[in-house]
């Protein structure tokens, strides 16, 4: 049944800004009420309720929690691309993974640990696979053990990612990056698509990480984490929490990369190198 939505009353999207801020720590911000009504339409629809007040009670509730994913699948920005501001690409191969690699010569240290945390689709964390096969392929079966990690709190997002295939209008994103030998073409019914190779879907692992929450299911420390034009959409309090926390996933000397816009944060025990760039002090 398609259900005709009215724009939320202000109780209403206040319901929802207050559940979005506190399972996501996201900001929906005020005025936004067309962009959730366009955001629920299909969800509401599927469920045949046209009043937000039931839709709300529903996700609040103990039984609503399966709801509740397909809300937060709904409300996120999950916008993407491969090499999306590339500077950092170009930054991570031409200095810091060099850099990296020098200082594991020195070290004896084997592992390589990379995570793009707030991945939505998987093109951020196939990027990082990309350049890193360039970059350490020569020393991948001996001297490195390299893995990259991708997270996100959309379902829906993670599945495409873990996925690895692409509609040809995403791989567009590549730019002059060939998508030989990273992704294969294929044809799926009356659909041209490139499927991630195993070279690359064998270093990267996708899974389900909510930032705000205490504790991340996460046992390792980063050389670099990605987290992108993700914590822009969050209120200042989760946010700064989320910055800390990210902080201790870093090993010494590990970098921490916002988006370009994202400036203006400071982070304990991260000395700030540029707006949006982080390095890990020694403990
Ligand atoms: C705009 S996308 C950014 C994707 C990629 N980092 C980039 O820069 O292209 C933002 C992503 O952050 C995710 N996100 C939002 N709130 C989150 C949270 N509390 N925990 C984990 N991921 C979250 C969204 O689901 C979405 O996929």
């Amino acid at each position: 049944m398609i259900v005709s939505l009215e724009l939320p009353s202000e109780d209403h999207y206040r319901g929802f800004q207050d559940l979005a801020l506190k399972k996501l720590g996201l900001s929906l911000g005020s005025g936004k009420g067309y962009l959730l009504q366009g955001r629920l339409q299909r969800r509401m629809s599927k469920l045949g309720l046209d009043d937000y007040g039931d839709y709300l009670r529903l996700i609040s509730s103990d039984s609503g929690e399966e709801e509740l994913q397909h809300f937060v699948n709904a409300i996120t920005t999950t916008k993407t691309d491969f090499f999306r501001e590339r500077e950092h690409f170009d930054w991570l191969s031409q200095e810091i993974f060099p850099s990296i690699k020098q200082s594991h010569l020195e070290s004896g240290r084997k592992k390589i640990r990379l995570w793009s945390a707030g991945c939505s689709s998987g093109q951020e964390a196939y990027s990082l696979g990309m350049i890193a096969l360039d970059s350490f392929r020569d020393q991948l079966d001996s001297d490195i053990d390299l893995r990259i990690l991708g997270t996100d709190v959309n379902t829906e997002a993670l599945s495409i990612a873990q996925a690895g295939i692409y509609p040809s209008e995403a791989m567009s994103s590549l730019g002059d990056k060939p998508a030989a030998p990273y992704f294969r073409p294929m044809m799926l019914p009356e659909k041209r698509v490139s499927q991630a190779e195993t070279a690359l879907t064998k270093l990267i692992e996708f899974r389900k990480v909510n930032l705000i929450q205490k504790n991340y299911p996460i046992a390792t420390k980063f050389d670099v984490i990605l987290c992108r034009n993700v914590l822009y959409y969050f209120d200042p309090v989760p946010r700064q929490e989320v910055l800390e926390r990210l902080s201790s996933y870093l090993i010494d000397g590990g970098w921490l990369v916002l988006s370009l816009t994202e400036i203006g944060y400071e982070v304990s025990g991260l000395t700030k190198v540029r707006g949006h760039l982080f390095r890990r002090d020694c403990r």
